[in-house]
């Protein structure tokens, strides 16, 4: 039996343990630039004894933001994002950048560029329509993820972790409700994961074997219409036969359409109102309880799907969802999995895998309130935490 706190490789690295920081978007980048704060939050992870965290999000366009106030893969970033995993590193850590495009997910208006989605439909952040790619500007979109892995290797980050998931472009493009095109990006299975496999090709192409490439798939939208686990065991099937990927991470939900399946627990519907522009909060109004849905938390909650991909596959795989203490963390691992991703434990308690040793009891802090979710608009934090220094 492998043991969760023992050194463990990932594609060309060793980890020193194996237990992984997901990717939650800090909110600490007001100029899509890297900042004190942003730094300090990771080094603070890194020197709570994870194996590697992420930096979330790091878009491959100025219009693959969410919003403005996030950083996105250029010249510019470098200075930054080297003093970044240089932090990171000096604690022991090693670093991944989620990359990725948010499509249908990004707020146009804020960008000042239009949000691409697979099909026409309504951004309702930016409160306009989204633009529709062509051939070319789907080429593009994967020239873009190659560019900014090359910058992440020369900034200093160990790996990277392609965002194929929660109906970003790539999850949107897998997605049948989403994606209505005819030509070779829609109809298919193999056509509407055609720019996933692209992009992830892409990936390694640019940075070959000198950082492990990891991606993190949408199991399930969670929507009537959308994509499905039969499909995501597909999709995974052929990312694992293209060989390009060290782990997949598997989530399971959709930003856009049916985030609390992400997150399970409490919805934070009051404060989530509150940090909303204003039109998109006259129509949370009428629809939020529908679009932030209440689902039971459990410990481990999405291994029960994600075992049926660790029976069908050998790619390595990282498991999320819930996550928060040894025993589950250490049954993860038991299971068959290769590494677990923790978010919101670590947002609550980021020195929390220091404190974990074997027959100690150290319950996690956390009680996915999920009040951390609506900050991602201001500067992302546990709201419970005492002590979150500017
Ligand atoms: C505040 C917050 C921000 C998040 N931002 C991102 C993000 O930028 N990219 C991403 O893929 N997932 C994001 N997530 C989702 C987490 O990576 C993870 O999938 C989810 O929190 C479930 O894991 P957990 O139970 O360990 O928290 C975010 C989650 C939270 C709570």
């Amino acid at each position: 039996m492998s043991d969760v706190l023992a050194p463990a490789r990932l594609g060309p690295l060793t980890l020193r343990n194996r237990v992984i920081k997901a990717a939650t978007f800090e909110g600490r980048t007001p100029d899509a630039l890297v900042t004190d704060d942003l730094v300090e939050f990771h080094r603070e992870v890194a020197a709570g004894g994870v194996g590697m965290t992420t930096v979330a999000y790091c878009a491959v366009a100025p219009g693959g933001r969410t919003d403005r106030h996030q950083i996105w893969m250029r010249e510019e970033a470098l200075p930054g994002l080297r003093r970044l995993t240089e932090a990171v590193h000096g604690e022991g850590a090693a670093i991944s950048a989620q990359l990725g495009h948010a499509g249908p997910v990004a707020n146009a208006k804020s960008n000042q560029a239009p949000a691409l989605a697979p099909s026409r439909m309504f951004n309702p952040l930016g409160m306009r329509f989204t633009k529709v790619p062509d051939a070319l500007g789907i080429a593009e979109v994967v020239a873009a993820h190659a560019g900014a892995a090359r910058l992440a290797r020369t900034a200093g980050f160990d790996a990277v972790e392609v965002h194929l998931g929660h109906n970003y472009l790539a999850s949107a493009f897998l997605s049948p409700m989403l994606n209505r095109r005819k030509d070779e990006y829609g109809g298919s299975l193999v056509n509407r994961a055609r720019l996933a496999r692209e992009v992830v090709k892409a990936v390694r192409d640019a940075v070959g074997d000198s950082m492990a490439v990891t991606a993190k798939l949408t199991m399930e939208d969670g929507v009537r219409g959308g994509f499905s686990i039969e499909e995501s065991l597909q999709v995974a099937q052929w990312l694992q036969d293209d060989g390009a990927l060290d782990a997949l991470e598997l989530t399971a939900g959709s930003s856009l359409l049916n985030p609390m399946a992400i997150f399970r627990g409490d919805a934070p519907r009051k404060n989530f109102a509150k940090v909303l522009p204003l039109p998109a909060r006259w129509g949370f109004r009428l629809v939020g309880k529908g679009f932030l849905r209440e689902y039971p938390y459990r410990p481990a909650y999405l291994a029960d799907k994600a075992r049926r991909f660790r029976q069908e596959l050998t790619l390595p795989l990282i498991l999320l969802g819930g996550i928060t203490d040894l025993t589950t963390a250490q049954q993860a691992i038991d299971d068959g999995f290769d590494f677990v991703a923790m978010g919101r434990a670590l947002l609550r308690e980021p020195d929390l895998i220091r404190r974990w040793a074997p027959g100690a009891a150290t319950p996690s802090l956390c009680t996915h309130c999920n009040e951390c979710m609506p900050t991602i608009y201001t500067r992302t934090e546990c709201v419970l935490r005492p002590t979150t220094p500017v």
